[in-house]
């Protein structure tokens, strides 16, 4: 049987995507900036099959990761969706052919790194293929976005990318494009992971309770400048601008997250000791900024010389089990089909 296998980056956001203006179509309030890792990867194998679909999501240890009854219909759902554009472009006609999906995380699943972007933008590449579509970019993120996790239309650009929240009343316009490849500026994300357990309330509920927040209106007025003040950063390659906003950011999520009508608390002490450990580094003359997603992981962003003792700090704290060091990386491609 054909099969088809693409391979995704996860990307960490510098502004946060928190709160969906429009969850069918799975549009934000605002655009969002991000960087796409090399450590944190997904690949995705499409292959037919005669009946049903079979799925599988495998972790860093070659472990099956048991899926939940809501992932499984996403993933379904995304098929179909995928499907419909296949029918619109004549390349399908009829029922849509059922699929073995195999998705290979490099990071734990579900501790807040993303792997669902990296999962939904390889699915997207992947599925693609194997509807003998071949989307441009701008129309794989626009489709990667639609598979509900929003943040997966910025990992299948390269690089440096920015996620357009867009106008149109179709969400035609939101989609998500390079801002620098790769080699435009050597930062690292180095990833501490404090945690590896899924997290107990997914990012699609987060988005659902944001703007119950008191703060979330505020929060909304902050953004734009923001984003200014990343892309300015990354113009001038500047760390310390691009650091600032980080931690306003990170700050921001959480604060929505556990101001919402259902507070939501991601962090843990072991979080807490990692932002302390990165504020001390700093102190000391080395480039490190944090940042966090929805997760209790910490994301600490810096270059060149410092990476190394950044890095050995953070293997000497007792809250953290390991690291992920991730330089950027190209967006989502297609490794092959057979
Ligand atoms: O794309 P989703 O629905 O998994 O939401 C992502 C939310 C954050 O990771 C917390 C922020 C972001 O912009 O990536």
């Amino acid at each position: 049987m054909a099969h088809f296998t693409a391979r995704a980056p996860a990307n960490i956001a510098f502004t946060k995507y928190w709160g969906c203006r429009d969850e069918r179509l799975t549009l934000p309030f605002h655009d969002t900036i991000s960087m796409n890792l090399s450590a944190c990867v997904t690949e995705t194998t499409v292959e037919h099959l005669a009946t049903g679909d079979e799925i599988a999501i495998v972790g860093p240890g070659g472990d099956t990761i048991a899926l939940s009854e809501g992932g499984r219909r996403q993933i379904a759902a995304h098929l179909d969706f995928l499907a419909e554009r296949a029918r619109e472009a004549g390349t399908l006609r009829g029922e849509r052919p059922r699929f073995r999906v195999t998705s290979r995380n490099s990071m734990p699943a579900g501790a807040g790194i993303a792997s669902s972007a990296s999962g939904f933008a390889a699915l997207t590449i992947a599925a693609a293929a194997a509807f003998d579509l071949r989307p441009d970019a701008r129309t794989a993120s626009v489709w990667a976005r639609r598979s509900g996790s929003g943040s997966a239309a910025r990992s299948i650009p390269d690089g440096f990318v920015r996620w357009h929240a867009g106008s149109a009343g179709d969400g035609s316009d939101s989609f998500a494009e390079s801002l620098f490849p790769p080699d435009h500026w050597d930062l690292a994300d180095i990833v501490a992971i404090v945690e590896t357990a899924p997290k107990r309330t997914p990012s699609r509920e987060g988005h659902r309770l944001a703007p119950s927040s008191p703060h979330f209106r505020h929060r909304l007025s902050l953004v734009p400048e923001r984003n200014d003040r990343v892309a300015r950063a990354l113009w001038h390659r500047d760390l310390e601008l691009l650091g600032s906003v980080l931690e306003e950011e990170a700050l921001s999520l959480h604060e929505i997250a556990e101001t919402s009508a259902t507070p939501v608390r991601y962090r843990s002490a072991a979080t807490h000791a990692v932002l302390q450990e990165v504020r001390v580094l700093r102190r000391s003359g080395a480039a490190a900024w944090f940042t966090l997603d929805a997760g209790p992981n910490v994301h600490v962003i810096s270059e060149g010389r410092d990476c190394e003792k950044v890095a050995a700090a953070l293997t000497a704290l007792g809250a953290v089990r390991s690291l992920m060091i991730n330089h950027v990386s190209a967006g989502a491609h297609l490794l092959g089909e057979a």
